[in-house]
């Protein structure tokens, strides 16, 4: 299997990218959850390339950055080339050659920083047929209906590619071929350093022209190979963000078909997006509105959606979330959440735990089975297990100064609408009465109350509201009822 992988690849990404009309470069928009570059160098690592050159010029200090970034999670880190002034594709990969060794041998393979679809498969699969066949070069194309601006495959009688020619410089009859070059190949590394060498600027563009290899290494005698590939959309670059959008579509579209292959129901993956890295458990099953963004992951025989982001959280296996925005928060086996629910950083559910409708939660931790069904705010708060909060609880956490915790035991219960203001703690095994306001901590076993005492005062309807419909209700209210006067029948239904 050695064989398959390229002994390098060099990335290019130092074009400006004007049509992005952005102050981020272009390699550096993001589709399903990665930068573009992002994407080729993931593709890279996967293909199990000896090393990765990442080529930059344009905006070269955030570039960098992002390499260095990418750098930080993998086992082998990517180079950075920097581009001299001299323009083309043939000067970005001769820049790319100085940061790989000199005497290297074997297999280097060039793609675009702004070619994102492009599988790690496809480039195993490329240098594959490339080594197989011995070549010097081994350029993918594709057959177009619409060749546009691509470079062409000008092959000759034999049917072996001769040469490729820029549109800019090619004949009224060159224009007509269809075979366009992808600007994906491998080459046999001592050919290309040698080759580039001879590549001048001599053409339309004024540029060094990487696809003059190709002839340069058939007339010195070397095999030039076409890889012919049929899906389009892997060798399709982004110039605009039209472009952008419609790759980011694909994008999704393969990664909820990878999940639904593995074992996962999407609905309608139409309106579902799935970020990259996102992992789904079996017989899960996402329902339409659903977006699953950066490092989430889901167990397995869950219930996500409808209308549901869950931003770089942690779902566990069987657990029920619907309607609901969650950010770095963890929803235990078995919990639900939601409708209508918004849980901020720190947020974590405990197995069976539920969160429900209209409840705001941030750095709070509900024990297994604790429940917050509906109208609260819990921040900066320990629910332990069993516990339940009644309808409009607020924790009051923030004091205008600074943030407290409030803690409520094992088994406790809240009140309704009751405000328990930080930092304070109710005990294991302890009640709160509905509409405390509650300062101290209350002990286990106890009930808490902590509101005025209701008064109820005789006459006052009659003292303060004489003539009114509440006096006329009050006065029939207090009648005795009278046996001979008969109820109407509207009253009876
Ligand atoms: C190139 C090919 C063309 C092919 C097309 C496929 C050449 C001469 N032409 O054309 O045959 O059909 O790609 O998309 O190679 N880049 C650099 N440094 C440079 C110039 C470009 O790094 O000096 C990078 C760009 O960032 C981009 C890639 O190379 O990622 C392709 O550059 P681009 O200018 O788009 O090449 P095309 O003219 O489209
Ligand atoms: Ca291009």
């Amino acid at each position: 299997m050695n064989d398959v992988r390229p002994d390098a690849v060099i990335i290019l990404a130092a074009g400006e990218g004007t049509r992005m009309k952005s102050t981020l470069p272009k390699v550096l928009h993001p589709i399903g959850g990665a930068p573009l570059l992002g994407h080729a160098m993931r593709a890279a690592s996967g293909a199990g390339a000896g090393e990765t050159v990442v080529v930059i010029r344009h905006q070269r200090e955030r570039v960098a950055a992002f390499v260095e970034e990418f750098n930080a999670g993998v086992e082998r880190p990517c180079k950075v080339a920097d581009q001299d002034e001299v323009k083309g594709t043939g000067r970005a990969v001769e820049c790319g050659l100085t940061e790989l060794a000199e005497d290297l041998t074997g297999t280097v393979v060039v793609t675009m920083g702004d070619v994102p679809l492009l599988s790690a498969e496809t480039i195993s699969e490329l240098t594959r047929v490339h080594t197989e066949a011995a070549a010097a070069v081994t350029v993918i194309t594709s057959v177009l209906s619409d060749a546009k601006s691509y470079g062409r495959i000008v092959r000759d009688a034999d049917g072996r590619v001769e040469r490729i020619v820029e549109f800019k410089d090619a004949t009224e009859a060159e224009r007509g071929i269809r075979e366009i070059n992808s600007g994906i190949y491998a080459f046999d590394a001592a050919v290309l350093r040698r080759e580039l060498a001879n590549v001048t600027s001599d053409n339309t563009q004024g540029e060094k022209y990487l696809t003059d290899v190709l002839q340069l290494a058939r007339a010195t005698g070397g095999t030039v190979a076409a890889h012919v590939l049929s899906d389009l959309w892997q060798t399709e670059g982004v110039n605009d963000r039209v472009q952008l959008a419609d790759l980011g579509k694909e994008l999704n579209r393969r990664t909820c078909e990878r999940h639904m292959r593995a074992g996962v129901t999407i609905v309608d993956p139409a309106t579902t997006w799935i970020d990259v890295d996102v992992t789904i458990g079996a017989d899960t099953t996402v329902l339409p509105g659903t977006q699953l963004v950066g490092a989430t992951s889901i167990g397995a025989e869950a219930t996500i959606g409808p209308d549901v982001t869950l931003t770089d959280c942690e779902v566990g296996d069987g657990a029920h979330v619907k309607r609901a925005e969650a950010l770095l928060s963890v929803i235990g086996a078995g919990a639900s959440v939601g409708p209508y629910s918004y849980l901020r950083p720190g947020t974590q559910v405990g197995a069976k735990g539920k969160i429900g409708g209209f409840v705001e939660t941030k750095n709070t931790t509900i024990g297994p089975g604790a429940k917050v069904p509906h109208l609260t705010y819990a921040g900066d708060a320990d629910i332990r297990a069993g516990a339940n909060i009644g309808a409009g609880t607020i924790f009051a956490n923030y004091d205008g100064v600074t943030k407290h915790r409030t803690v409520i035991g094992t088994h406790s219960f809240i009140g309704s609408n009751t405000v328990l203001v930080a930092p304070v703690e109710v005990a294991d095994g302890a009640y709160v009465a509905a509409g405390s306001a509650i300062t101290e901590a209350v002990g286990p076993g106890q009930l808490a109350v902590a509101r005025g005492r209701q008064r109820n005062i005789d006459g006052w309807i009659a003292e303060q509201r004489s003539g009114t419909q509440t006096e006329a209700a009050a006065q029939a209210a207090a009648q005795p009822p009278s046996s001979d006067t008969h109820p109407s029948s509207e009253d009876t239904q």
